[in-house]
């Protein structure tokens, strides 16, 4: 395979390890769930530094292409956000009494609410004389954050005092689903339900939130009486289906990360020969293997053996344990001298968006027993993302090949680096 087949990459001198972000495939999918949730508008989610594809490039990104609000799980992450310039609207959720919610205020950044954090964020609206941004949270079912039922009335009474106070505005009303991406699930109806009693509680209590929201991304494809005013899409922002029984072409996504690496060594080996710690694997028969230079430090599940990698058209799974740096595939054929050589330094694509037939983060996420999720937000820091833009190149998104990227080191003035 040479470079120009692998989705994302075309013939820059890329990193020994790289994940490929391609920021066309990312304003394609945002685009692709704006005009699903129009009329109401898409919060890109981009906490764990965007998923692992990087907070601020993906921001920048999916503000382009139409996304007008910006969600983070930490002040620290929406922080860092502003500092890079960003200043579309921006909400944080999940504190602990060592948030800084002055910091927050001050930037202009809105801040969930659930119960205790509102006396936190009222005393810092004092300290730094400006009202906070505040969006109250009904826990509807899900059972983690959000205010109880039970408890709703007060926090709103309370919210109303200190929004009459001048202490801070209730901009939203908000709550998270449990179960949106088995949409056959009954407890979403619930949830709603009990989310529009939420709502007409906080009206009746004088309280006109500028956005209600509800829905993630499996709720943004399945349940419009969901999208109120606003849907909080992550993951499929990324390219990635939210649902077991779907995969992102169907959801007309484009999978925004390509993982992979070079060959790092191909050898011949005989019948018998054991692979990697624990010797769990021993070839059947005389076969070349190949070693692939990423393991569990960069982010690959150490269980996730059988994983696929996609190299020189084909795609192998991974023999063995995968240990902290490598992997070992069986080409499962005995290659000559010449071939094994040529081998060396081929890129070997673990993931990517699947266009050629390749492995996509959903068949590492069987692999290991979890889901894409988790896949991609933990490709580690000694990966480094590569920003490409397959648009910007002139070629269509799912064309297969990008021109030009840039590290995360380089500038990529807005992201756009092609
Ligand atoms: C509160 C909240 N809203 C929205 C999202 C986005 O969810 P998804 O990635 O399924 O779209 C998340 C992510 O877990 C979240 O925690």
């Amino acid at each position: 395979m040479s470079p120009e087949d692998t989705p994302g990459v075309h013939a820059v001198s890329l990193p020994e390890r790289a994940a490929v972000v391609d920021l066309a495939a990312i304003r394609h999918n945002v685009r692709r769930i704006a005009g699903i949730a129009a009329p109401a508008k898409v919060m890109a989610v981009v906490k764990a530094d965007g998923y692992g594809h990087g907070a601020v490039q993906v921001a920048r990104a999916a503000l382009d292409a139409g996304a007008s609000w910006l969600g983070t799980a930490h002040v620290s992450e929406a922080l860092a956000l502003r500092a890079a310039g960003i200043e579309a609207p921006l909400l944080a959720w999940l504190h602990t009494p060592d948030t800084d919610f002055a910091a927050a205020i001050e930037a202009g950044i809105d801040l969930g609410c659930s119960g205790w954090e509102l006396e936190h964020i009222v005393a810092a609206a004092r300290q730094v004389e400006r009202p906070a941004r505040v969006h109250l949270k009904v826990d509807t079912g899900l059972g983690r954050n959000g205010s109880t039922v039970e408890s709703w009335d007060r926090l709103v009474g309370e919210a109303v005092e200190h929004q009459d106070e001048g202490l801070l505005r209730v901009v939203g009303i908000f709550s998270h689903l449990a179960v949106a991406d088995e949409p056959h699930r009954e407890e979403t109806d619930q949830q709603l339900d009990v989310f529009r009693e939420a709502l007409a509680l906080a009206e009746d209590a004088g309280i006109d939130p500028e956005v209600r929201h509800i829905a993630n991304t499996p709720a943004a494809f399945t349940r419009p009486d969901a999208h109120f005013d606003l849907v909080r899409v992550g993951i499929g922002i990324y390219g990635l289906s939210p649902f077991t029984d779907q995969r992102s072409p169907e959801l007309g996504l484009i999978p925004a990360m390509t993982l992979l690496t070079r060959v790092a060594n191909c050898k011949a080996v005989p019948a018998d020969q054991g692979v990697s710690y624990g010797l769990n694997y021993r070839t059947d028969d005389p076969t070349t293997l190949a070693l692939i230079p990423l393991g569990y430090a960069d982010g690959v599940p150490r269980v996730a053996t059988g994983g696929p990698v996609r190299l020189g058209g084909a795609t192998y799974p991974v023999v063995g344990r995968i240990a902290m740096d490598q992997m070992v595939l069986d080409l499962g054929t005995r290659l000559s001298e010449e071939e094994r050589a040529a081998l060396v330094g081929e890129p070997a694509v673990l993931f990517g968006d699947g266009h050629d037939g390749g492995p996509l983060a959903d068949d590492w996420a069987s692999a290991a027993g979890t889901i894409n999720y988790e896949i991609v937000t933990r490709i580690s820091s000694r990966v480094p993302r590569v920003y490409v833009d397959s648009e910007a190149a002139g070629e269509a998104v799912d064309s297969g090949a990008a021109g030009g990227g840039a590290t995360d080191n380089e500038a990529t003035d807005g992201g756009d680096a092609a």
